[in-house]
């Protein structure tokens, strides 16, 4: 039985809190939140036991779930990982590249499992192409959000961009080679709206949009590579796939075109995509790599990763940001 406590219970906490519930061998030991009446409605809805420090909660478990605001993130991880726990941390790793690279080394050192809540790579539409040769040489994403105070405290690209950027380095097997950006603040202090282009050693091209001010969701990847378009659609859990046509391609809908290089055909496809719960699904990939000793699939230095390239966006959308 894996016991687990839980670090931060506001808005995504609570999710956490209820895929836990269904997963099997874990005990939920309790919950740590400061904040009184949050706590008060977890401890009545979930007849859970509230911790009313941090360390005898970390003490009490063998893995800590970490979903309290980015800036507590290291304090709650550094202490859980010297205690030996292993740690599932939501996104963004930390606050600073300092304590995301010291959280790296700590775990390292300690031999723990450290999760990063990249929650999108457990997506199910993105789950259907998993198993594809993706070779990207163009890549298009939008991630497009209403406006929610919550999540304000930091820019777009470390609140949604991120999700994407987690997602590209995990297809591009390739070094960034280098990134231009552009962001506006405008309903708050920081960059609402950005675009990025990031260029690879290996040639790819991503394209990414961020908003966090539109009148429409979308959360979309277009990958382009050669003979095939793949489409990942984050949001409504779609996935399409049109390309030239293969012999073993049986059951898809193909049509033929006249090409400059002859007749060729296109099969367009959409694949299976499966019907899980992406929060319980990293939730169990990280129970997984504790009981088996695996490495988890979002792992520190994935994390570490994600920041390191949303920082350097940043630094460049210093120079070209406009505040209103
Ligand atoms: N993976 C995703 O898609 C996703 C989505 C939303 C939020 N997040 C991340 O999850 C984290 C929490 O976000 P949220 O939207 O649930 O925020 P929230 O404000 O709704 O909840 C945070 C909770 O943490 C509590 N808290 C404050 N200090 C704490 C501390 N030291 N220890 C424990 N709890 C503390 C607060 O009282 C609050 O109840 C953030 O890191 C955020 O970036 C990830």
């Amino acid at each position: 039985m894996l016991k687990v406590g839980v670090f931060g219970v506001g808005h995504l906490g609570k999710f956490h809190l209820n895929n836990w519930k269904e997963l099997s061998d874990v005990e939920l030991v309790g919950f740590y939140d400061p904040n009184d009446e949050m706590a008060n409605q977890v401890s009545d809805k979930y007849q859970l036991k509230r911790f009313y420090d941090v360390e005898s909660l970390i003490d009490a478990c063998d893995a800590v779930d970490v979903v309290a605001p980015t800036n507590h993130h290291f304090a709650i991880c550094e202490s859980a990982i010297k205690k030996g726990k292993h740690v599932f941390v939501e996104k963004p790793l930390a606050n600073t590249m300092d304590e995301a690279r010291q959280l790296v080394t700590l775990t390292k050192e300690s031999g723990v499992k450290l999760q990063t809540g990249h929650v999108e790579r457990f997506n199910p539409a993105f789950l259907a192409i998993k198993d594809l040769s993706l070779n990207p040489m163009f890549i298009e994403v939008h991630r497009l959000a209403e406006f929610n105070p919550r999540g304000t405290e930091v820019s777009v690209i470390l609140d949604l961009m991120i999700h994407d950027i987690d997602i590209i380095l995990s297809i591009v097997k390739s070094d960034v080679k280098s990134i231009s950006a552009s962001g506006v603040a405008v309903m708050t202090e920081t960059p609402d709206i950005a675009n990025v282009r990031i260029e690879f050693n290996n040639g790819c091209v991503a394209n990414l949009t961020s908003s966090r001010i539109s009148m429409k969701k979308m959360r979309k990847i277009r990958l382009f590579q050669k003979d095939a378009y793949i489409g990942v659609d984050f949001l409504n859990k779609k996935t399409e796939i049109i390309k030239l046509k293969e012999p073993e391609d049986t059951n898809v809908f193909a049509f033929d075109i006249e090409t400059t290089s002859g007749k060729k055909t296109i099969a367009m496809a959409n694949p299976t995509v499966p019907e899980v719960n992406a929060i319980k699904e990293e939730l169990l990939s990280f129970k997984n790599s504790i009981l088996n000793n695996t490495r988890p699939v979002v792992s520190e230095i994935d994390g570490l990763m994600a920041m390191d390239v949303a920082h350097q966006i940043l630094e460049k959308i210093g120079n070209n940001v406009i505040a209103q």
